[in-house]
């Protein structure tokens, strides 16, 4: 595994690098891309190695999907989160923004109010909407760069057409980690105000040195008969393009209404990402991930000097994921101009901080899930960019 070797994923169809000049004005060839939430890595051997084998073997006819995968995600969670989970627990769906869409339609109505803690994985948003649910934005109280949950003030913001809470556990895009005592207030706040609780906890592999993610039903097990779970092996393997979601809930009330609608719709996964998923979720993919992390942590370090460097920008301390979060508002700049510096003078795509709502108007998302090369590129641009504030 070796993280600093450069690869050109363009004009290979990859959203990341070959959208970024139709979207952002960031000239393919010279532009950094920075936006999309996968990593400029290559997966696991043991991933290419499964892959090799099923395209050598040539034949992908219909399969079945429920043993040796649902065992490897028992091990998984068992193995690197403390949690156990019973393989009949267990759905595949495309991804988890399907996930997403398939518990709206699951469990909630047109018009129902969905909740989430603002800002947030700009998806949501958009799932909501276009199911026809209306999008309940609690924002979250920025503390000094970082964020905390405010349950007092969305308590008085509920109306009582909520019906659904959407966690981001870590959060995307601040980086955060719940504690106990914050998973906890979820928990309460989706019992108070009688909310299916959707926790996504597709990040939850990518924890920084210090930290501990702690799966919701272990952070309170009363929570679970209003608990959906999602995970994926996509971010943490960079296999997205693989399309494979957990999503895993132990109430078998839940449970039965899921399978129905899942049964209705047809939604099942598909062989090669299913295989990833098994091969990815094994001794030699925890050691990856350990490596990979170690990796990022370093990624993190270079970055962050280099923000600490350009008076009136932060970047959020990240606690967890390679996205980060990054304000501008302490240069007085209006949205239009820091960002017009990145794209046009640093030449680099980077999220718009106000798609992922409310509280992320002067932010930018930098995805760091790169090669320490190309950081190292971007704090250089960025200095530049910015080096009239100096
Ligand atoms: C919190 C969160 N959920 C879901 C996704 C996307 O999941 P999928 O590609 O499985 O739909 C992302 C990607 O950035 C994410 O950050």
């Amino acid at each position: 595994m070796n993280f600093d070797e450069l690869i050109d994923r363009r004009n290979t169809d990859c959203a990341k690098w070959d959208k970024m000049e139709a979207i952002y004005g960031v000239p393919a060839d010279e532009g950094l891309a920075m936006w999309v939430a996968d990593t400029d890595f290559r997966a696991p051997q043991v991933v290419l190695d499964k892959m090799h084998e099923m395209i050598a073997h040539g034949v992908f006819g219909y399969f079945d999907n429920s043993v040796s995968f649902n065992g490897a995600i028992q091990w998984w969670m068992q193995e690197r989160h403390g949690w156990s989970v019973e393989p009949d627990w267990i759905f595949t769906t495309t991804g988890i923004v399907n996930a997403v869409g398939l518990c709206l339609d699951t469990f909630t109505q047109p018009g129902d109010g969905i909740v989430v803690f603002s800002p947030v994985y700009h998806a949501f948003g958009k799932v909501v909407r276009n199911a026809g649910r209306e999008l309940i934005e609690c924002e979250m109280v920025n503390d000094n760069g970082r964020y905390l949950l405010d349950f007092d003030a969305w308590d008085a913001q509920m109306t009582g057409k909520e019906t659904m809470l959407i966690l981001c556990s870590p959060h995307n895009p601040g980086g955060r980690v719940w504690t106990q005592a914050e998973l906890q207030g979820v928990a309460d706040f989706a019992k108070r105000h009688d909310l299916l609780l959707v926790s996504d906890e597709i990040h939850h592999d990518l924890v920084y040195p210090g930290f501990k993610h702690i799966p919701m039903p272990l952070a309170d097990p009363s929570v679970i008969d209003r608990l959906v779970m999602l995970t994926a092996p996509s971010k943490t393997f960079n296999i997205a393009g693989l399309h494979t979601g957990n999503v895993i809930i132990q109430d078998p009330k839940l449970r039965a209404r899921f399978r129905d609608r899942m049964l209705a719709l047809s939604v099942a996964g598909n062989s090669m990402g299913q295989a990833a998923l098994a091969a990815a979720y094994s001794p030699e993919g925890a050691a990856w991930v350990d490596a990979q992390m170690q990796y990022l942590e370093g990624n993190r370090k270079v970055f962050d000097a280099a923000i600490a460097d350009l008076p009136g920008v932060t970047s959020m301390p990240l606690e967890s994921t390679f996205l980060s979060w990054v304000d501008f508002s302490g240069t007085g700049m209006p949205t239009a101009e820091f960002t017009r510096r990145v794209e046009k003078e640093a030449k680099i795509a980077a999220n718009h901080g106000a798609s992922f709502g409310q509280g992320g108007e002067s932010f930018l998302r930098f995805n760091i899930g790169t090669q320490r090369s190309r950081v190292e590129e971007a704090c250089d641009r960025l200095r530049a960019a910015f080096s009239d504030l100096q």
